[in-house]
């Protein structure tokens, strides 16, 4: 829903939703709404349009930093400012509205085509792309338009999503040059030759070219395991409407945990290899990742939860001590 026909000074288009107004220029995206006016840095801006886009707005609340931010209601998105902000909230200046996911994610989508220039690329980590900053200069469509991974059943299966390697364009990470890549010995009786199935995770992440961007490589009914590569910062601060559970696969990451409505700090966690977390489904938090690492997201995609947890049905954290 672009509002002008014709690009602005610096050659990228505005767009409009509702009482929404988004428009860029050389160093900044700039968000108007009805009563306030805010604004982010470029790059951290499409870093995170990218992942709400890619994810299809995600669990819960995808905060784009403490003021913008979007919450899945499955079906329709709220897009808000100052929501989960105490401080907006207290003095009255938050300002949400709500539209059917379709229609923001096309908005959300055409906008971060127009904003990213051909030497961006949102998903990568800063060491490996270029800059954002600038008039517009070309366009990405290759790394904006990525394939999301979400294995039916699991990678590797027959007729399900594919392993990578060097032959279908997925080298090793320079940060992981160290992984073995070895397969596993799979000996399946005759007849099952279907069922019996299995691939190297390390090895698999070890060739992620993307950071900060989940995936689907398994499936149990609503038991979601969903690794993914990390490289310095989360780009979106994330809010859970369900427990979420970490295991931390290699290296390192540190969390910063806030309260999900608030953003008040609960806890700063740092996580190393084999370190396993259960964050709860009232916190919002952000990762750094000091060197690229691999981190295990176990996600329950049980419909139903996110009206259990907020109702007080079921209790914040999976476990009581
Ligand atoms: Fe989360």
């Amino acid at each position: 829903m672009k509002t002008e026909n014709r690009p602005n000074r610096h050659g990228y288009h505005t767009f409009t939703l509702g009482a929404f107004g988004f428009e860029r220029d050389e160093y900044f995206a700039h968000v108007a709404w009805t009563n306030g006016r805010h604004l982010m840095q470029i790059d951290a801006f499409l870093r995170a349009l990218q992942r709400d886009v890619a994810w299809g707005f995600f669990y819960g609340v995808v905060n784009f930093d403490g003021v913008i931010g979007t919450m899945n209601h499955y079906g329709t998105v709220d897009l808000f400012a100052g929501r989960f902000n105490a401080h907006y909230r207290k003095a009255g200046l938050d300002y949400v509205e709500t539209f059917e996911t379709p229609l923001l994610q096309r908005v959300f989508a055409a906008m971060l085509e127009d904003w990213t220039n051909a030497a961006f690329d949102p998903f990568a980590s800063p060491e490996e792309t270029g800059s954002a900053f600038g008039p517009k200069n070309g366009a990405n469509k290759r790394a904006i338009t990525r394939h999301r991974v979400t294995a039916r059943r699991m990678v590797g299966c027959p007729g399900d999503e594919t392993t990578r390697s060097d032959e279908n364009g997925f080298p090793i990470n320079r940060h992981f040059a160290d992984v073995g890549q070895e397969a596993p010995d799979v000996e399946p009786e005759p007849g099952f030759e279907n069922e019996v199935v299995a691939f190297n995770l390390f090895a698999y992440l070890s060739r992620s070219d993307v950071t900060w961007n989940p995936s689907v490589v398994s499936v149990c009914k609503a038991s979601l395991y969903c690794p993914t590569t990390e490289e310095y910062i989360l780009p979106v601060i994330h809010g859970n409407d369900r427990v979420e559970w970490f295991v931390q696969l290699s290296d390192e990451i540190h969390w910063e945990v806030e309260d999900r409505d608030s953003g008040a700090p609960r806890a700063r966690v740092v996580m190393k290899a084999g370190d396993v977390a259960a964050m709860p489904a009232d916190i919002r938090h952000r990762g750094f990742s000091p060197k690229r690492s691999m981190l295990l997201v176990w996600e329950n995609a049980s419909p139903e939860l996110p009206d259990l947890y907020a109702s007080g049905k079921m209790p914040p954290v999976p476990v009581e001590f």
